[in-house]
């Protein structure tokens, strides 16, 4: 990691770069290297990695999550029960950041989503599931189109519609509007990308896909192994609650002044990080040779680091099974101090997301908890890996409202 040079270099999604050249469209963010790479990272990290630039973003995030936890009282049975609160998490992740990048509400939690939301739900999720098996199997798709990859395809171009069609809604209204001689100094990400030279209406497009798909299934699931977390640790649980009542007026919105305040929810998640952290390993290329414990690495090799190991390993952290966000309080704490976070990667090319990822994840957590006790009597919840790591089961937890 600290020798990934100028241009970090990652090995790229096979079946998503194969998509992508057979319509013609660029590699993307998450795909392309070097100077390609470069290009699309320092006209977006303007955008995305500065706090006071994802600020901007608060009160859509807050309205997202609050229809989140409307939702998940109209989904609740009699006895609290949830039965598939992970598709209406998805659901909250896909809105949240669709808000965000479209500058528009797709309509997931609406009474009665609309049939572009409705494609959006059923088309990014089928384009994830057929992913997973695209990216772990034999890459016959290379060869012949296998049905599998048309069902992908189907997904896919489905997917570049509706958001081209999003983008085109933006287009019109900036037309109609001053809004249109906005600087990109103050404007959104998308009027920013749009008055951007450098882009094509085409890789606007492309590139906000991208990052929808970097969003979706990391943060959904970040969202449920914490739900988890919570409904099996009741003590972390009510701090989290008394630090959000506290910090979370009457009004009951998670403002970025009570985000500020709340340093529970950090610890929170970096404790469920280091026991399911979504993007379980973290890797790069090497651009030269490197010694390590005593072998030395060739230039050009494909090196990956296992977060989930290093979060359970005893030498790192003690007593690694078990669930204590408190360990990440102290930062004189020798265990947290000598390991940097890795969630998010590292270095010039973690991840881009990140604030906005921290930031709807600890408004949708909030605003939950705020509402609902949670409540979990099932089996134990195992990891398993599939895009990213999830649960291997339904977790079917109880949400009791809590006035
Ligand atoms: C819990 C949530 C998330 C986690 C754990 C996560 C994790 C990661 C990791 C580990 C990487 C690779 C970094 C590296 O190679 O050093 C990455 C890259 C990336 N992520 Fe995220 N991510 C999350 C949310 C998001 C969100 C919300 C977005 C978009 C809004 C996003 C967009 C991307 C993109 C575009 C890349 C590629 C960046 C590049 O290659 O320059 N991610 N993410």
């Amino acid at each position: 990691m600290r020798s990934e040079g100028k241009y970090p270099r990652r090995i790229q999604l096979e079946p998503m770069v194969h998509f992508r050249k057979s319509r013609g469209m660029s590699l993307g963010l998450v795909n392309s290297q070097g100077e390609e790479w470069h290009r699309f990272r320092s006209l977006l990290s303007k955008k995305m990695l500065r706090p006071k630039e994802i600020e901007q973003y608060n009160p859509q995030i807050n309205t997202v999550s609050k229809d989140l936890v409307e939702r998940l009282g109209v989904v609740k049975a009699d006895n609290s029960h949830i039965q598939g609160v992970e598709l209406e998490i998805f659901k909250w992740a896909l809105e949240s950041v669709g808000t965000i990048l479209f500058e528009e509400r797709i309509g997931c939690f609406d009474e009665v989503p609309s049939t572009e939301a409705r494609e959006f739900i059923g088309h990014v999720l089928g384009y994830f599931r057929t992913m997973q098996s695209l990216l772990f199997g034999p890459p016959l798709y290379k060869i012949r189109p296998t049905k599998e990859w048309l069902t992908h395809c189907e997904h896919g171009d489905k997917v570049f519609e509706l958001g081209k069609a999003f983008v085109q809604k933006r287009v019109d209204a900036l037309s109609r509007s001053s809004e249109a001689q906005t600087t990109s100094k103050q404007s959104s990400l998308l009027t920013h990308m749009l008055a951007a030279s450098e882009l094509s209406r085409d890789e606007v497009v492309h590139t906000l896909v991208d990052l929808m798909q970097g969003a979706i299934e990391t943060t959904s699931n970040t969202v449920l192994w914490t739900l988890y977390q919570l409904a099996t640790h009741p003590t972390a649980q009510e701090k989290l609650y008394n630090e959000v009542m506290n910090v979370v007026g009457e009004h009951g919105d998670v403002t970025t002044d009570a985000l500020a305040k709340n340093a529970v929810r950090q610890s929170l998640s970096e404790e469920t990080f280091r026991k399911f952290p979504v993007t379980f390993a973290t890797s790069r290329i090497i651009p030269r040779d490197i010694e390590m414990g005593g072998y030395t690495i060739p230039k050009g090799s494909h090196v990956q680091a296992s977060l989930y190991s290093m979060g359970r390993d005893p030498k790192l952290f003690n007593d690694p099974e078990t669930y204590n966000p408190d360990r990440w309080l102290g930062m004189h704490n020798d265990e947290v101090s000598k390991l940097p976070s890795l969630a998010f990667g590292h270095g010039a090319r973690m991840c881009i997301g990140r604030r906005i990822a921290e930031q709807e994840i600890y408004t949708g957590i909030s605003q939950i908890v705020r509402k609902y006790k949670l409540e979990y009597d099932g089996p134990e919840v195992k990891p398993t890996l599939q895009l990213v790591m999830t649960p291997d089961k339904p977790i079917v937890m109880k949400f009791v409202p809590r006035r």
